[in-house]
Order: structure tokens, then C-alpha cells, then sequence
């Protein structure tokens, strides 16, 4: 299946799968397992805004770092920028945060409400330049579901 369609499959299984009864701690948990289950990343999940830095929240993949400043690494580019941040090759990003070897390219969506950024998606491919403004289109709108 492409790309494309896989996402929309995903849009439409995220809106039966998202509880508005519940907190978001439940719904990222089970959006990320979605992504993964999807797509079969190397890693997916998110970074929640906490105690002034970005936290690990729920997430499928290897172990990752528990905690990011908000000046640091991809994710943290997409907190103070507010924009998606797609990267072809972490190796070349300045202060890339390599919590895996195998991470080669990156994604990393933030998730918005009332004009503030809350979390960020993070996405992480062990294949070169795996992310295009495809990817940014339907995970902008896969956060917002949230
Ligand atoms: N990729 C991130 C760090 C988090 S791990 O990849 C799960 C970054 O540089 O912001």
C-alpha cells in the first residue's frame, strides 16, 4: 500500500480510536502502537512538555531518553520552532540526540493547543530520508485529533 493511503487508513482508524473520556496519557499510547503497527518504524512516540523540558510519554520501539531540554535535538527544534521538523539524515543535524544507532532519519510533529506547544511526535526511520512533506500532511493532522 502506499504511503498515502496507509495514512488515511490511519486517520479514519485514529478518530474511532481516540476517547474523548479519557486523558491523553491513553489516546498517545494507543496513536503511537497505530503509527507503529502502520508503518513499522524504528521508533514512534511522544515527548510531552513537563517540569520545563520534554518528557517521554508513550511510545513503541527501542528505550529511549527520558528527558530533553527544550533548546535540545530535533524534538526540541520543533518545540521552540512550533513546525514540524523533517530530517533526512540525523547524522547531520547539530545536536541530533542519538538514542538509537539504528535512527538514521527523523520526523518530529508538535502537538499544538490554544497557541502552545504540549508534546511532540517523534518519529524515527532506520532508512535514509524516509520522511516527506507526505508524512508531514497526515501526521499534522493525526496530532490534532489528539
Ligand atoms: N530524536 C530525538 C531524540 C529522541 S529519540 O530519537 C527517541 C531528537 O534528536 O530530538
Amino acid at each position: 500500500m502506499k504511503r498515502k493511503e496507509a495514512y488515511r487508513e490511519l486517520l479514519s482508524k485514529a478518530k474511532q480510536l481516540i476517547d474523548p473520556s479519557v486523558g491523553l496519557v491513553s489516546n498517545m499510547a494507543n496513536v503511537s502502537r497505530l503509527i507503529y503497527d502502520t508503518f513499522h518504524f524504528h521508533w514512534c512516540g511522544f515527548y510531552i512538555v513537563n517540569n520545563n523540558r520534554l518528557e517521554l510519554g508513550p511510545f513503541c520501539g527501542p528505550i529511549a531518553c527520558t528527558s530533553i531540554a527544550f533548546d535540545k535535538g530535533v524534538c526540541g527544534a520543533a518545540y521552540t520552532t512550533g513546525k514540524t521538523k523533517i530530517v533526512a539524515n540525523v547524522d547531520e543535524f547539530p545536536g541530533h540526540i542519538a538514542c538509537s544507532p539504528f535512527s538514521k532519519s527523523e520526523v518530529v510533529i508538535p502537538c499544538i493547543k490554544d497557541n502552545e506547544v504540549y508534546a511532540v511526535l517523534d518519529i524515527d526511520s532506520d532508512t535514509l530520508d524516509d520522511f516527506s512533506p507526505v508524512d508531514q500532511e497526515y501526521l499534522e493532522q493525526l496530532v490534532q485529533l489528539l
